[in-house]
């Protein structure tokens, strides 16, 4: 069953715990979304790199929702998996939490998913072992995952043209009620 072209999730699941170092503070005196961003990218990477058996590149992230600050002095969790294993690709989700020591408080701030890819020696994409699902939970990440990125395609493409030329022509109208101000003799 294990065959060597096929891995378990569990092979590759990494999490990285950091403390929040007064450095990593913003203007607010919270930890700057750069850093946690950082961060995730680096577990998302760890993770798929074990998998993949090789260096990967950061395609894609979906998406980034900051859900609740994070303090100095907290110390963040980084929890990452592969959730889905497409050719050249997979899909890395990450949770992340952050705990106060001394209250014992665990806050659930992201949870973020990292589309990577494998890239060979001339930096091209190859192809990544298969997924062995082992787990109802795994089964479940692996088929979300697939409509994430099936809803994605679908949202590109309706995306792609999201103005016509009679709206801009007809902007007045159509941005009266916003926070904006059109230039005199714009239109
Ligand atoms: C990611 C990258 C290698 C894809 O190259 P490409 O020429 O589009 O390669 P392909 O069309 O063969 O796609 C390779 C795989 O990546 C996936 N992919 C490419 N762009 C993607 C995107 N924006 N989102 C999700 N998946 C993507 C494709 O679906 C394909 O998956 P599959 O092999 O599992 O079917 C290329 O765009 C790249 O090098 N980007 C820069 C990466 C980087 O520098 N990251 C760090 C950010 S600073």
């Amino acid at each position: 069953m294990h065959n060597k072209n096929f891995k378990t999730v569990k092979h590759s699941r990494t999490t990285i715990t950091e403390l929040m170092l007064p450095a990593y503070a913003n203007f607010g005196g919270k930890v700057h979304g750069g850093i946690l961003l950082s961060l995730m990218d680096k577990v998302a990477y760890v993770c798929a790199a074990m998998h993949a058996g090789t260096y990967c590149v950061t395609a894609s992230i979906d998406s980034v929702d900051f859900l609740e600050p994070v303090e100095v002095g907290e110390l963040v969790s980084l929890k990452a998996s592969v959730n889905y294993v497409g050719n050249s690709s997979l899909i890395v989700g990450i949770r992340v939490i952050s705990q106060n020591v001394k209250t014992q408080i665990v806050k659930h701030t992201n949870t973020s998913y990292f589309t990577m890819v494998a890239m060979n020696d001339d930096h091209k994409p190859i192809r990544v072992p298969g997924l062995i699902l082992e787990t109802p939970e795994e089964v479940r990440r692996f088929i979300e995952a697939m409509r994430r990125k099936e809803y994605k395609k679908t949202y590109m493409k309706k995306t792609e043209i999201m103005t016509t030329p009679e709206e801009i022509d007809n902007a007045v109208l159509l941005l009266k009620n916003e926070n904006c101000l059109l230039k005199e003799n714009l239109l």
